[in-house]
């Protein structure tokens, strides 16, 4: 019998404790990458949920590049690349955010897309929000709309769909 993207993800996450700091309990979705028939489907579930109406996907940094390389081919549309601080040449956007260890900075390269194209924001994991929330700003200030949010797994209990704002948030598996 053919298994949803959920199923998948609930069959193959791994969860490490006390990983990288004392007291966090990591989330490995790297086995549902490994995995091809799972990988598909969370690609197809993700690029479908938002099918017709994003001009372009955008993959933050590291694993979340890895769901924009998938859904850019199967919904054929433009992929950016949301890196941490200090990668891009050229005229960059950055934005500092919290993590749920610590802080970053995102930064993105204005001038890609023609103004006002319609961005879906693709990442791993949502935990406080507060990545996805800094990319939503980046977004906006190139002068693009955020149309959805789009991850593989929702750390419910940090609430960080609050942070993301009026923007759609489509999870695969909220644990
Ligand atoms: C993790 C994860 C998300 C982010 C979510 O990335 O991949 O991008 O944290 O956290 P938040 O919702 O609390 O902001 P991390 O910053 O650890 O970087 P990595 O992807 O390079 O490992």
């Amino acid at each position: 019998m053919t298994q949803t993207a959920a199923q998948h993800v609930n069959t193959l996450l791994a969860s490490y404790p006390d990983f990288p700091l004392p007291g966090i309990l990591f989330r490995d979705l790297n086995p549902v990458f490994a995995d091809a028939v799972a990988f598909r489907a969370i690609i197809d579930e993700l690029a479908e949920k938002h099918r017709g109406q994003f001009d372009a996907v955008a993959g933050i940094e590291a694993r979340g590049f890895l769901l924009a390389a998938g859904i850019g081919y199967a919904a054929q549309c433009a992929v950016l690349a949301v890196r941490k601080g200090g990668k891009l040449p050229g005229t960059v956007l950055t934005e500092e955010y919290d993590l749920e260890y610590g802080s970053a900075r995102l930064e993105l390269e204005v001038g890609q897309l023609p103004a006002g194209s319609r961005v879906l924001i693709v990442d791993d994991v949502l935990a406080t929000g507060g990545t996805v929330a800094a990319t939503a700003r980046l977004v906006e200030r190139a002068g693009y709309v955020t149309v959805g949010v789009g991850v593989v797994l929702e750390l419910a209990d940090l609430d960080g769909r609050s942070r993301v704002g009026a923007v759609p948030v489509h999870t695969i598996v909220a644990v």
